[in-house]
């Protein structure tokens, strides 16, 4: 029999950092379902990475809770998150520019075996077919043998998305996975994400509002650390709140 989880995957309660008396992220609470996709957003300096910081394990919470699956990973270390299912994308993509794209995956494929280990590592044929999968979903299997360092910025984006996906996490947060993409790969994208968040909890920090609006998910609003708002688009767009402080700069 597979366990019972609460109602929700992950449980971020009254969660607090104070960085030399400076609260970035103050006293915020947030639900996340599993099979969710949450995106939140808010302006410049509202504590959006730092909140993506607390989950992954970058930074410790001065106060308040961070659960998922059961599991309490309020000062978890950060590869023991891995373990359990955590995989985060931080806002430059950051992939090995020598190595080509079917090696970027692979030396992703979670084993321990490291960079050079993998290099050296007689390829299976499951793994070959996990990259193909992988490479697929994220628009890149025409280019498994391309270098990473001549795909375009919104590529090296995908394929970092992809470097996450290979290990299947249970909770896939991404720190404005867009920046810097075409119109096309941003429509791209959103299909790509809307795909992924199946079998998982994703979490995207994204600001541009059309394509918040193509993401179709519940949105959550921070501002200065706190919670200001959570709805859908249309709630969170007609809300004065939102307005004031973001949607109206
Ligand atoms: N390690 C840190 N030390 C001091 N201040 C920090 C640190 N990390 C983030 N901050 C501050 O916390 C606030 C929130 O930052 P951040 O989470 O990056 O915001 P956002 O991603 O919403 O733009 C900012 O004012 C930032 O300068
Ligand atoms: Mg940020």
């Amino acid at each position: 029999m597979s366990p019972v989880y609460p109602h929700y995957a992950l449980e971020v309660e009254d969660l607090t950092v104070s960085f030399d008396g400076f609260k970035a992220v103050d006293n915020f609470t947030m639900y996340v379902e599993k099979d969710e996709l949450r995106t939140v957003i808010g302006p410049n300096g509202a504590g959006k990475t730092t909140l993506l910081d607390l989950i992954c394990g970058r930074t410790r919470p001065s106060a308040g809770k961070i659960t998922f699956m059961e599991h309490d990973l309020t000062y978890m270390a950060e590869q023991a998150r891995v373990a359990v299912g955590v995989g985060r994308k931080f806002q430059t993509p950051s992939v090995y520019p020598k190595l080509t794209v079917f090696e970027n995956l692979e030396v992703s494929y979670p084993s321990g075996r490291g960079v050079w280990g993998a290099l050296f590592f007689k390829r299976s044929s499951e793994v070959v077919d996990r990259i193909h999968e992988v490479a697929k979903r994220i628009f890149l299997i025409d280019q498994l043998k391309t270098p990473a360092d001549l795909l375009s910025h919104g590529q090296k984006q995908w394929l970092e998305i992809g470097m996450l996906l290979i290990s299947d996490p249970a909770l896939l947060l991404l720190d404005e996975p867009v920046a810097g993409m075409t119109v096309r790969e941003r429509e791209q994208t959103a299909d790509l994400l809307r795909d992924i968040c199946h079998g998982r909890s994703t979490i995207i920090i994204e600001h541009d509002m059309k394509f918040v609006r193509k993401l179709a998910s519940k949105v959550t609003v921070m501002h200065q650390g706190k919670l200001l708002a959570e709805g859908n688009i249309d709630e969170i767009e007609e809300n004065p709140k939102v307005i004031e402080v973001y949607l109206g700069h």
